[in-house]
């Protein structure tokens, strides 16, 4: 693997997710969703719990930083402001692709963290194009290396065709995340991107041996622009790299390709079995949009680059942003006469329109 221009490439995706025009912003339908008022609780606001738990690990809340920045150097401080503040609060955390661990890379970097943070619920990270070719001892050594609770494997179709070092190769893929799924001692969480998932994927995974999916839809960070940024700015650093005209051009035409996350989560929770965990994350800018996609059928949801941006304006700010997504979400469960986002999930699942309007 070429250091250099992993490196590079990782500074590039933060750089450029932070950038307001690679946000499919409006796309996520979460504007349309009302959650129902009720004025008459018959509860008190202290009474409201947050806690539960995510793939059978205790949290506090439903809600978890998702994986983002590991894989190049410059990220540690990052990922550990992001793990204390998560730690801290009772949030899950997932790390950003570990593709570099998996030649033996960065291994010591992450064992020290998890020293810190021994209580963290953590999710390990690949992509399926690694996974496909990986072997299962050193899949498990990048899962142990952190000590992770899960593995989750992304998804990244659009992105792979638009980056212009991509690797769009998924023939096999099917077969081999059950086959992992069957001989991992950690649960598989199958994740997309921020492209989500249609009907017709989720008909052919519901009966995979999974613990979870990530539905990262449409709707926030978008990794067909990003690349599509890339592909048209030249690097003169150390990995040299040319225009890609094609794929500028064509990162434009695919500007907002992809399954919102409203309708992701929504198709998810009709047809997976329950017994795979629905996590939601895409565009999710506030507790109140969280509230929604329980209500919709999630079980957690994540957050990836307003934790990012929260993270990059130091340790207090970043726990003064998790507050705020903590409040909201609680407000929205007071006010929707719920005690808990078990309750506003099995109500809003079984009842539907009773709880939620789609406009
Ligand atoms: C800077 C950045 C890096 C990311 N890197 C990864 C990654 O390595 N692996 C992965 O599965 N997802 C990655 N993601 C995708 C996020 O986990 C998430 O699914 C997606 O960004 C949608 O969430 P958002 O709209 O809140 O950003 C990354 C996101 C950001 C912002």
């Amino acid at each position: 693997m070429d250091t250099a221009l992993f490196e590079e490439r990782k500074r590039d995706h933060i750089r450029h997710a932070l950038d307001p025009s690679n946000q499919a912003s409006g796309l996520s339908r979460l504007d349309s969703v009302r959650l129902h008022h009720d004025a008459l609780p018959e509860l008190d606001f202290d009474e409201v719990t947050l806690a539960g738990t995510c793939l059978g690990s205790p949290v506090k809340a439903p809600l978890f930083v998702a994986g983002m920045t590991a894989g190049h150097r410059d990220a540690s401080h990052l990922n550990r402001s992001l793990a204390r503040a998560c730690a801290a609060r009772g949030w899950a955390m997932g790390v950003g692709s570990q593709r570099r661990e998996l030649q033996g890379e960065l291994i010591d970097d992450w064992k020290e963290l998890r020293k810190e943070v021994p209580s963290l619920v953590l999710f390990a990270n690949l992509g399926l194009a690694q996974v496909r070719t990986a072997s299962n001892e050193q899949i498990g050594r990048v899962i142990d290396s952190i000590g992770a609770q899960a593995l989750c494997i992304h998804l990244n179709v659009l992105q792979e065709c638009m980056q212009p070092e991509g690797t769009p190769q998924f023939r096999g893929g099917l077969a081999r995340i059950v086959e992992l799924s069957r001989s991992l001692h950690v649960p598989v969480v199958l994740k997309e991107t921020g492209c989500g998932f249609s009907r017709r994927t989720l008909e052919r995974i519901s009966d995979f041996p999974i613990g979870a999916i990530d539905v990262s839809g449409l709707g926030g960070t978008h990794w067909g622009r990003i690349e599509g940024a890339r592909a048209a700015t030249t690097i003169t650093g150390e990995s040299e790299r040319k225009v890609d005209a094609l794929r500028a051009r064509a990162a434009r035409v695919f500007a907002d390709w992809g399954v919102s996350t409203v309708d992701s989560v929504l198709s998810a929770s009709q047809i997976l079995p329950e017994r795979v965990e629905i996590w939601a994350t895409g565009g999710v800018r506030s507790g109140l949009d969280a509230a929604k996609l329980i209500a919709l059928g999630a079980h957690s949801v994540g957050f990836a680059k307003p934790a990012l941006e929260a993270a990059l304006m130091g340790e207090k700010s970043l726990h003064e942003w998790m507050e705020s997504q903590e409040f909201e979400l609680k407000t929205a469960l007071f006010c929707s006469g719920h005690s808990s986002p078990q309750q506003l999930r099995e109500r809003g699942v079984a009842q539907g329109s009773d709880v939620w309007t789609i406009e």
